[in-house]
């Protein structure tokens, strides 16, 4: 079969298509011929040698990937060849907290990812590709969705809250729709005029630009009559942390999750502790969330928004798309 490695060598354009053994699956897996596979931030961040370098290589990246089981390995009783599943992010977090183990089971991380023409799962490593989805919308759940799932519904979202979302990428474009499909409102942000009219297209009640609006917190509280919003997704960092504090309302939520702004950063965290803000930090999700969404999805009809498909030959220039910043919602490769 064919895969990419990421093997010592750091870089988008280091990235090595290489053949290999079709792998067989142990006791308690299962072999999935994939069929699509999708780009998150962290996959650029993995493949530059930004997110570790201590990975084991060969490394297969990317964790989020749909395809059809072709084999199971012993004691497997939940699946059978011809079932179309999606991989989950962690092969470990079946469901309640997430606990250190967890993290050791990341796909395209601590072991191999999906950019491969097949790939190995646990038995409870996958979850059913819901019925109305087609591989490559199934396939931008694993990482994206979940994490957008995580930070609303165990963030405590309310039918009638206001969510604020950040930028067009897979997780803001999720926390969009899932917040929408809950009967919030969503007040969300780009730095692209283009992009504006898309979030409105997607349901968000207000858009704030903001490059034009570098104080936009300023515009997120004049939009809720001064109080802020109840639940944010912050996935700025240590660059915008201190404005979504500012933007949330007294005793409102910050779903913690990413570093467009870096990985680096100080602030002063008093703001948080005199509006009583819960930070909540996110790491994706379980298999059990994982569930929970796509029952969401089939009800209210979701379709992920997909940005622009690239063949698995062209997974290099599928990666510099995503890191060009282009894209609304989803980048995915599609399996030869
Ligand atoms: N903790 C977790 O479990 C978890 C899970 C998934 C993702 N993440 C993190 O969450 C972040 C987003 O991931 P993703 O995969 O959704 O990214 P993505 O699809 O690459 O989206 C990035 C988008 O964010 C917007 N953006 C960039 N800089 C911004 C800024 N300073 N302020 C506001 N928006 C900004 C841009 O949209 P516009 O062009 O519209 O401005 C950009 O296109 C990353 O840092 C990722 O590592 C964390």
């Amino acid at each position: 079969m064919k895969r990419y490695v990421i093997d010592r060598e750091f870089g988008i354009d280091e990235l090595k298509l290489e053949e290999a053994e079709i792998p067989q699956p142990g006791p308690g897996e299962v072999l999935v011929k994939i069929k699509a596979a999708s780009l998150n931030y962290r996959d650029l961040l993995m493949v530059t040698g930004n997110y570790t370098r201590n990975l084991p290589f060969p490394l297969v990246p990317l964790s989020d990937g749909a395809g059809e089981i072709v084999s199971v390995g012993g004691g497997v009783t939940r699946w059978k060849e011809g079932d179309r599943v999606i991989g989950c992010f962690f092969q470990e977090w079946q469901a309640g907290r997430i606990n250190s183990m967890v993290p050791k089971s990341a796909l395209g991380g601590a072991g191999n990812g999906v950019l491969a023409e097949y790939a190995l799962f646990r038995e409870g490593g996958v979850v059913p590709l819901p019925e109305q989805l087609t591989f490559e919308e199934g396939a931008t759940l694993p990482c994206a969705g979940v994490t957008a799932w995580n930070c609303l519904y165990k963030g405590g979202l309310t039918c009638g809250d206001t969510v604020l979302t950040m930028g067009t990428g897979g997780v803001s474009l999720f926390a969009l729709q899932l917040a929408k499909a809950a009967g919030a409102r969503v007040i969300s942000t780009t730095g692209s005029v283009a992009k504006e009219e898309r979030l409105r297209e997607l349901g968000a009640s207000e858009v704030i630009n903001y490059k034009k609006h570098p104080d936009w917190e300023k515009q997120v509280l004049q939009l809720t009559g001064g109080s802020g919003v109840d639940i944010v997704i912050e996935v700025g960092g240590a660059g915008t942390l201190l404005q979504s504090i500012k933007a949330c309302r007294m005793g409102g939520q910050i779903s913690l999750i990413g570093v467009l702004t870096g990985q680096r950063g100080e602030m002063n965290p008093f703001p948080a502790v005199m509006k009583g803000v819960s930070i909540h930090g996110v790491y994706v999700g379980s298999r059990e969330m994982f569930e929970e969404m796509n029952r969401t999805i089939a009800l209210h009809r979701i379709r992920p928004v997909i940005d622009r498909l690239f063949p698995f030959a062209e997974a290099r220039e599928a990666l510099h798309y995503l890191e060009s910043g282009a894209h609304v919602g989803k980048v995915v490769i599609a399996m030869p």
